[in-house]
C-alpha cells in the first residue's frame, strides 16, 4: 500500500499574544489552518480523509461507503484510515498498470484480453474474450472433454481432445488400401478385392468432426456375376473370382479341374469337373458276363452258349446314384427247329425254338428223285408262318421217292434238314369194264389213268379155271411161280410204261405177251380172268387185283352183267384187307 502524505503548510502562523492558540487544540488528526481572509486566524481542519471539527474529533470517513461508486467500475474500493484506494476485480487491470489506484488521476479499470495469451485454451480450443473473463470452445474436429461448450479451461477443468474416428470399418468387396490416420480429416482409401470392379460412389472415407468416417459410398461388384454352378458339386470356397468346387456326397469327380476363375473379360472359366454319380458294384445279369466297364458304364455280353435276344447291353449309372441295368436278355442257344421227324410219311413235325410270343415264317421246300426214274424231279415247296411251339405240316408227297427236305426258319435263319424215303403203296387199279363173255377168245377192255408209280408197274392176266373153291390171293403170288397143284396160270404180262390209257386184251389168242403164253381156253370150262397191277422196287413189292371177266368156254351163254346175276352162278366178294387184297370166288353147287 502505498500511504499518500498530504503536505499542508500553514499558511500564517497565530500572531504572539492572541489569547487562544487554535491551533493548539486542533485534533491529532487535524491541521491548524489559517483562517481565511489571512490574518483573521487560525481553524483546526480534520485531516483529508477525516470527518469532524477539527479540534475534539475527526473520525476516518469510509470512503468506500460512500453512495456513487467511488472507484469506478470493475473495481474493488479498500478503505484506509483516513484514505481509500482503489484496486481492479479480477480479469480487469488498472489503467496505470499499478496495482492499486485513486480514481482521481483518472486511473480505471479496463477489462483484460485473456485470449492474447496464446495456448490459454489448450491444443484444438479457440478463447473468447468476455467481459473481466474469457471462455473457450473447441475448433473442428476437436471436441471438448469433461465437459460441455463452452468451457473454462481452470474451472471446468475440461479441455479439446481431437476427435478420433478409430479404424475405418471394412468394405464389403473393397480392400483398405490407404489410410493417412484415425483423427478428423484422416481420409481412408479402398480398392475393389480382385474379381470386383467399381460399381458406383466414392472410394474414400474421411473421418469427420462427429467421430465418424463419412463413406465410402463406393459399391464393387462382382467381375463375373454369380459363381457358376456345375452339376451335382458344392463351392467349398471362393473368394467371387476363384471358386473350388467339390463333388457332393455320392459323386465322385470324374475328370477336369474343379476350379473357376474369373477372367478379365469379365466372364467365369468355369471349372470342367464333372460329378459322377457312384453307383457302386456293376450289376450282373443272367447268364451274361461284363466285358468292359468304367465307374458309371457297363457293357454286357452273353456268355458261351447264350446269345443276346432282346434289350439294350449296356448299364448306365444314372445321376441319381442308381443303375439303369441293362435290359439285355441272354436265351440258351438253341436250334430254331428242333425234333424233327415224319409222321406217316406224310407230315413232317419239328419243335420251334423260337421266343415267346414271336411268329416265325418258315420255307418248307422238298426234293423228290428215285434211283428207277432218273428224269424224275418232284420239287415244291410250302410257306407256313406260326407262333405255335410244335408245328406240323402234311406234304402232298408221292410214294416210292426218296425225298430231302429243308425246312427254313427264315427270321431265325436256320435251316434243318431232314429225308424221307417213302415207300411203296398199293397201285391203283384201272377201270375194268366186267363182263360175262361165252367165247374161248374174248377181248376184254380196260381204261387207265397215269399214275406216277407207272415206271414200276405191270399187269398181269391171270387165268383162274372156276373149281369147287378157289382162293386166289391177290398178294401172295409175287412171282409167276405159280402154286404147282392150283391149275391157274399168267396169260400175259404187260409193262405199264408201254402202253397207252386203253387196252383191248383178247384172251387166248395164242400169242406172247410179256414172255408168257396167252392159251387159248379149253372148251366146256369156266374161268375168271382177274387183272393183278403189281409195283415193284427192288425187295418191295406191292399189289392190287381186279375181276374182269367170266367166261364159259361153252356155247352156253349166260350173261351176267351184275353182281345180283352173277351170286347166281358164284358168289363173288372183294376185299382189301391189311393192304392185301384178295378175291374169293366161290362154286355153287
Ligand atoms: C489520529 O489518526 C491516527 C491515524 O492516522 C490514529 O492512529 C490516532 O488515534 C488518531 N488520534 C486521535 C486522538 O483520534
Ligand atoms: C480409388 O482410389 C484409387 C487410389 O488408391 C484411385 O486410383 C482410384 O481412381 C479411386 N477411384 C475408384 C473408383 O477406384
Ligand atoms: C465311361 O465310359 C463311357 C463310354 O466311353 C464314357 O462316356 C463315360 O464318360 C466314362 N465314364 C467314366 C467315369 O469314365
Ligand atoms: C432211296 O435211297 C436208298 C438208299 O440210297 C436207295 O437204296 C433207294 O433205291 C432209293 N430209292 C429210290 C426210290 O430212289
Ligand atoms: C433215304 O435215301 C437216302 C439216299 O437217297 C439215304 O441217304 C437216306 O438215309 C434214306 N433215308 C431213310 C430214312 O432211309
Ligand atoms: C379197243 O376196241 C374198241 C372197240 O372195239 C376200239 O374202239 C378201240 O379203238 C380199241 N382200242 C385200241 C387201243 O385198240
Amino acid at each position: 500500500m502505498i500511504v499518500v502524505f498530504l503536505l499542508c503548510v500553514a499558511a500564517g502562523m497565530p500572531a504572539a499574544g492572541q489569547i487562544l492558540d487554535v491551533c493548539a487544540t486542533c485534533h491529532a488528526n487535524a491541521t491548524c489552518e489559517n483562517k481565511l481572509p489571512v490574518g483573521s486566524g487560525k481553524v483546526c481542519n480534520c485531516k483529508y480523509g477525516f470527518v469532524g471539527n477539527g479540534r475534539t474529533f475527526c473520525q476516518d470517513k469510509d470512503e468506500c461507503q460512500t453512495g456513487a461508486q467511488i472507484c469506478g467500475q470493475h473495481t474493488k474500493c479498500h478503505n484506509t484510515y483516513g484514505s481509500f484506494y482503489c484496486t481492479c476485480l479480477s480479469g480487469y487491470n488498472p489503467s496505470n498498470n499499478l496495482a492499486i489506484f485513486i480514481p482521481n488521476d483518472g486511473t480505471h479499470c479496463k477489462d483484460i484480453d485473456e485470449c492474447r495469451i496464446t495456448g490459454l485454451c489448450g491444443e484444438g480450443g479457440w478463447c473468447r474474450n468476455l467481459e473481466g473473463s474469457f471462455e473457450c470452445s473447441c475448433h473442428v474436429g476437436y471436441q471438448v472433454d469433461n465437459g460441455t461448450e463452452p468451457f473454462h479451461p481452470h474451472r471446468d477443468k475440461a479441455f479439446c481432445k481431437v476427435v478420433d474416428c478409430g479404424q475405418p470399418a471394412s468394405v464389403e468387396d473393397a480392400v483398405l488400401v490407404s489410410v493417412t490416420g484415425t483423427t478428423y480429416g484422416s481420409v481412408a482409401t479402398w480398392v475393389c478385392d480382385e474379381g470386383f470392379i467399381w460399381g458406383s460412389g466414392h472410394n474414400t472415407s474421411v473421418c469427420r468432426d462427429n467421430g465418424l468416417w463419412s463413406g465410402p459410398t463406393m459399391v464393387c461388384e462382382a467381375k463375373c456375376g454369380p459363381v457358376p454352378f456345375l452339376a451335382n458339386s458344392e463351392v467349398v470356397w471362393h473368394n467371387r473370382s476363384v471358386v473350388i468346387h467339390r463333388c457332393v456326397d455320392g459323386y465322385h469327380s470324374w475328370r477336369g479341374s474343379n476350379i473357376s476363375v474369373c477372367g478379365s473379360s469379365g466372364e467365369w472359366q468355369t471349372a470342367t469337373l464333372r460329378c459322377i454319380a457312384k453307383c457302386g458294384p456293376v450289376p450282373l445279369l443272367a447268364n451274361s458276363e461284363v466285358v468292359w466297364h468304367n465307374r458309371s458304364v457297363v457293357i454286357h455280353r452273353c456268355v458261351d452258349g447264350y446269345h443276346s435276344w432282346r434289350g439294350s447291353n449296356i448299364s448306365v449309372c444314372g445321376s441319381s446314384g442308381e443303375w439303369q441295368t441293362a435290359t439285355l436278355r441272354c436265351i440258351e442257344i438253341k436250334p430254331a427247329i428242333n425234333h424233327v421227324h415224319f409222321l406217316n410219311e406224310r407230315c413232317v413235325h419239328w419243335k420251334a425254338e423260337k421266343y415267346e410270343e414271336d411268329s416265325e415264317a418258315y420255307k418248307v421246300t422238298y426234293t423228290g428223285t428215285r434211283d428207277y426214274q432218273r428224269s424224275f424231279r418232284d420239287k415244291s415247296k410250302q410257306f407256313v408262318s406260326s407262333k405255335a411251339e410244335q408245328l406240323t405240316l402234311c406234304l402232298h408227297l408221292l410214294p416210292a421217292t426218296n425225298y430231302s427236305i429243308s425246312i427254313i426258319a427264315l427270321s431265325a435263319r436256320f435251316t434243318a434238314s431232314i429225308t424221307i424215303n417213302t415207300s411203296l403203296t398199293v397201285p391203283p387199279v384201272p377201270i375194268v369194264y366186267y363182263r360175262e363173255f361165252e367165247t374161248p377168245v374174248p377181248t376184254l377192255r380196260l381204261q387207265r389213268s397215269a399214275n406216277t408209280l407207272d415206271p414200276i408197274s405191270l399187269y398181269q392176266v391171270f387165268v383162274v379155271p372156276v373149281e369147287d373153291i378157289m382162293v386166289f390171293d391177290c398178294s401172295s403170288p409175287g412171282s409167276p411161280d405159280l402154286n404147282k397143284f392150283s391149275s391157274e396160270y399168267i396169260t400175259a404180262r404187260i409193262l405199264i410204261r408201254q402202253v397207252g390209257t386203253q387196252i383191248n386184251f383178247t384172251v387166248g389168242d395164242g400169242l406172247y405177251y410179256g414172255g408168257f403164253y396167252n392159251a387159248p381156253l379149253e372148251k366146256g370150262r369156266t374161268y375168271y380172268i382177274i387183272l393183278r397191277v403189281v409195283s415193284q422196287w427192288k425187295t418191295a413189292l406191292k399189289s392190287s387185283c381186279v375181276l374182269w371177266a367170266k367166261v364159259r368156254g361153252t356155247s352156253y351163254v349166260l350173261m351176267v352183267s351184275s353182281l345180283a346175276a352173277a351170286a347166281s352162278v358164284g358168289l363173288v366178294a372183294f376185299a382189301i384187307l391189311g393192304g392185301y387184297s384178295c378175291i374169293w370166288l366161290f362154286k355153287k353147287t
